[in-house]
């Protein structure tokens, strides 16, 4: 491939978006989507990750979210999270701006210092879908009885993870973003989930420089894209340092 594999160094005026995906968490122990034969966690997502799963058998779907929330209790973020905390607070030094967005329902990026946009929802809330209610935390993860809502007393809570079929969150935030991007990577994601997977032609669309980690080419790779072949936890750090130091 002809395109460098460096950014930088950034200055001010530039603008760092970065969207990561399940991949970025695998090396810190949990199981990203569509490995292993397309099943999550032995599930088809479809059948844990939809409201129509939820209306018609809430006791599994309650179940496999209160399981995915103990699990983070389990695990820790890794060098991949590590290095873009690092780059956000030099990006803040230097007057370059940066915006971390996630489709990961993990906190590893909180954890790890960082200010995120986690668009298809996060693990450790509950939301009310009698009053609207967030609650957040991980202390309640009895699997088999619903919590009720500390605002209302409903027994209404639900996962706050975006199903398919529902609207990510903070979409507007996402739109300003992309649209001063100089510098686009995309890490641990397979690029087949809308509209999370459109961001990167938007980045080339606004000429930024476009860079990609995974495992594997994602579905939405394209030919100028610079791909950054590997494990997040090995490839960020070195691509955080390419932006830094050029
Ligand atoms: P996927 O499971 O679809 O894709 C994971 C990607 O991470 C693949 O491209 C792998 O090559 C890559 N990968 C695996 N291990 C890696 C590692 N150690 N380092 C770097 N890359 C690695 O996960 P997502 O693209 O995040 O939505 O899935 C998108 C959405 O589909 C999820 O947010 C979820 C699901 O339905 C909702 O829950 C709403």
């Amino acid at each position: 491939m002809s395109h460098s594999t460096s950014t930088g160094p950034l200055g001010p005026g530039d603008h760092v978006v970065v969207l990561t995906g399940a991949g970025i968490s695998a090396d810190s122990g949990l199981a990203t989507f569509r490995g292993g034969g397309g099943l999550w966690e032995g599930h088809r997502v479809e059948d844990v990750a939809t409201p129509e799963a939820w209306a018609r058998d809430p006791a599994t779907v309650w179940r496999f979210y209160q399981l995915r929330r103990a699990a983070l209790l389990e695990v820790e973020p890794n060098a991949g999270h590590r290095a873009l905390f690092e780059l956000e607070s030099a990006a803040s030094e230097r007057g370059v701006g940066f915006t971390l967005i996630t489709q990961n329902v993990d906190d590893l990026h909180q954890r790890a210092g960082s200010t995120v946009i986690p668009m298809h929802g996060q693990l450790q809330r509950l939301r009310c879908e009698t009053c609207g209610h967030f609650q957040d935390g991980l202390e309640y993860l009895d699997t088999e009885t619903f919590l009720p809502c500390s605002q209302c007393g409903d027994p209404s809570l639900r996962p706050d993870i975006v199903w398919f079929g529902e609207m990510p969150y903070d979409l507007d935030a996402i739109e300003v973003a992309m649209s001063s991007v100089t510098h686009f990577l995309a890490s641990g994601t397979s690029g087949a989930v809308y509209p999370a997977s459109g961001l990167l032609s938007a980045a080339r669309s606004v000429g930024a420089q476009t860079f990609v980690n995974a495992l594997d080419a994602p579905e939405n790779l394209g030919h100028k894209d610079v791909f950054l072949e590997g494990s997040a936890s090995q490839v960020l750090p070195q691509w955080v340092a390419s932006c830094l130091r050029g």
